[in-house]
């Protein structure tokens, strides 16, 4: 088994940040942004999106080309973001991807465990990372929605003890999508899930969520901080920007260039914003 970068964040007490791509024109901003900052990246894809992004093979091909025509020198991971099944997960790890979640978060904790545990075993065999989840993460987002249900300690434990996995998402309190009202994390039960399992802790639907609360997520363990609707936010608005303030444009990459800076920009904040900034030599060295 490979050492677990997510460990060396957790350890130097910052997050690696994870931020999902929704069509291509994101990796060229996500890529631009960790290597302007040399920060170690992750780029997710949620399962939800994956035919819509092209498949597991064509996307992991796909980040792996664009790293090497941009000269792109710091660590990206390609990740499967809230895996819907088993057999989703196996083919993401055949495709390449450094990480896959099982979200097993809807199942009773049995079942939870159980499928997860066949995921951990499969991934670790091909030195793929595992992230799984315990209660469920709010709002809507990509078509799925749901209500917050606080992680339990107990399942936290027998999840992390039964299946071996590498980190844990457990929901306290983050929602998907745009918050309504202000965010509420349950820092306490933060504090117990943190000590009790030591793996590094996954924070989702981190876009809305204040820097003062992400900082003291990162000081409870939190290892890799999720990003997905702040970025959509910020590419949509340019693109209204764009399309309205010359209604005459048509060329596609005159409309789309400024959007992909968008990207660029907002990913860049959130780097900064988790503390990843000129970490990624030390990743390098710890693989070298
Ligand atoms: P946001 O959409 O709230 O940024 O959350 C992203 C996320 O958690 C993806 O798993």
């Amino acid at each position: 088994m490979r050492l677990n970068f997510i460990e060396f964040a957790k350890k130097e007490k910052f997050a690696i940040p994870q931020i999902n791509i929704n069509g291509l024109i994101w990796i060229e901003g996500i890529l631009k942004a960790a290597q302007n900052l040399n920060s170690p990246i992750i780029i997710g894809t949620t399962d939800k999106n994956i035919e819509f992004l092209g498949g597991y093979k064509f996307i992991s091909n796909t980040i792996k080309n664009k790293i090497q025509a941009m000269n792109i020198t710091v660590p990206v991971y390609i990740h499967l973001d809230h895996g819907l099944t088993v057999e989703g997960c196996k083919e993401a790890v055949d495709a390449g991807y450094d990480s896959v979640m099982f979200d097993g978060s809807k199942l009773s904790i049995s079942e939870n465990i159980r499928l997860t545990k066949e995921v951990v075993d499969y991934a670790h065999e091909h030195n793929v990372f595992v992230e799984g989840e315990v209660g469920a993460i709010g709002g809507v987002e990509d078509g799925l929605s749901g209500q917050v249900r606080y992680a339990d300690i107990d399942e936290c434990l027998a999840l992390v003890k039964e299946t071996n996995l590498d980190t844990l998402a457990p929901a306290l309190g983050s929602v998907h999508g745009k918050y309504k009202g202000e965010p509420n994390l349950g820092f306490e039960e933060m504090e117990l899930i943190n000590e009790n399992t030591q793996v590094p802790l996954v924070l989702h639907g981190a876009s809305g969520i204040s820097k003062e609360d992400l900082h003291r997520a990162i000081s409870l363990g939190h290892a890799k901080i999720n990003f997905n609707t702040e970025i959509n936010i910020a590419w949509s608005n340019q693109l209204r920007k764009t399309l309205t303030e010359d209604k005459n444009l048509f060329s596609p990459q005159e409309i789309i260039r400024p959007s992909i800076e968008e990207i660029q920009k907002t990913s860049e904040k959130i780097i900064n914003l988790c503390g990843s900034n000129n970490k990624s030599d030390a990743i390098t060295k710890m693989y070298s």
